[in-house]
């Protein structure tokens, strides 16, 4: 490992963008698909707002942030003030409203930890998740969209970390691993690591967007346009990046004492955190903190089994980067 750690990047790497960015520009969602899910939300809306004026319908998650790929499902939020009322009672009754001839497949899912309708447009062959009151998740799609449009080179490296996990079987929350939402974390830590640093840190900047959703601030600098292109001194190529971003998981995180932490564009110390053990199911064993709901590790996922997967599947592919011939076809090999 030691040795691994000084290693220079291959000297041919940037001449790997091509391909790289040629399965970027494959995964990007076309234009017509975005305006089907505009759509699907408009009819949603309409439905809803039948039964509940007041109710407001966000679109969150990879429809929403950015970092969705062709074909993608959507993720839905239905902000509503039912105080009496709770939320698989809300469900119930919005799976009623949305029993409609224009929609099929709406199940009430009630006892899932986070209860949802889930439901499927016949007309687009879009399916769709709607939520509750989970304002949160619509704050931090804002959070991410933004640090997107800061830097191309965000976008592109998430797709093609989102492909590999995907591809490798290590975005599968329920078997251990990470989810995308994660991912897509690691890659913006990532980014603000380098040096030159490509992407700023929106939270620790005077903040020009302020919410409070469920008592927690959310205050972050969101005028991204008026950062001029931030990460303009770094010239780190995509493959560069790609290579840089297993190299840094597999070699050089301290997974022993560091939590990695968009919020403060740093790492903060698992002793500071209080994450240095076992607390019920949390492990701590990769530490990500949620930029705003603080207490929430997203490593809390992983297990004894599935770090070691992980890990293992950070380092192959580091390795892949720096060795193989034809790293684009090898590092997308199915498990
Ligand atoms: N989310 C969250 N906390 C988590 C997981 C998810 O707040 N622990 C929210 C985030 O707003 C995230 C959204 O739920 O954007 C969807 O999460 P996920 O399915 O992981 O990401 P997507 O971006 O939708 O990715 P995919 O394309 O794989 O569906
Ligand atoms: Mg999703």
């Amino acid at each position: 490992r030691t040795f691994k750690r000084q290693m220079m990047c291959r000297r041919d790497i940037d001449g790997l963008s091509v391909p790289f960015l040629a399965i970027y520009e494959s995964l990007i969602p076309p234009e017509e698909e975005k305006l089907k899910q505009k759509q699907l939300l408009g009819l949603l809306e309409k439905l809803v707002c039948k039964e509940w004026p007041m109710a407001r319908l966000y679109l969150y998650g990879s429809c929403a942030n950015s970092f969705g790929v062709s074909k993608s499902d959507i993720d839905v939020c239905l902000a509503i003030q039912e105080v009496d009322m709770d939320k698989s009672k809300i469900i119930m009754k919005l799976a009623g409203i949305l029993q409609s001839d224009s929609l099929q497949n709406v199940q009430a899912l009630t006892r899932a930890r986070v209860p949802i309708v889930k439901l499927m447009d016949p007309a687009t062959g879009i399916s769709c998740d709607i939520c509750i009151n989970n304002l949160l998740a619509v704050v931090n799609t804002k959070l991410l969209r933004d640090y997107a449009n800061i830097d191309s080179r965000l976008r592109q490296l998430a797709f093609i970390i989102k492909h590999w996990a995907k591809s490798r079987g290590v975005n599968e929350t329920y078997h251990g691993t990470l989810s995308s939402y994660a991912y897509v974390l690691m890659c913006i830590h990532f980014l603000q690591q380098r040096r030159p640093a490509i992407l700023p840190c929106l939270q620790g900047m005077d903040a020009t967007y302020s919410v409070t959703v469920d008592n927690v601030d959310c205050a972050f600098f969101d005028q991204v346009e008026k950062l001029g292109h931030f990460g303009r001194h770094n010239k780190e190529s995509i493959a560069h990046l790609v290579w840089g971003f297993f190299f840094y998981w597999a070699y050089c995180h301290d997974y022993a004492n560091s939590v990695i932490s968009v919020r403060t564009g740093s790492t903060i110390s698992k002793r500071d955190k209080d994450w240095t053990r076992r607390v019920g199911n949390d492990r701590h064993l990769i530490c990500i903190e949620d930029p705003f709901e603080i207490s929430h590790d997203l490593g809390r996922v992983v297990d004894k089994r599935s770090i070691k997967v992980l890990r293992e599947e950070f380092e192959r592919a580091a390795d892949i980067m720096q060795y193989d011939p034809n790293p684009c076809v090898k590092l997308f090999e199915p498990y």
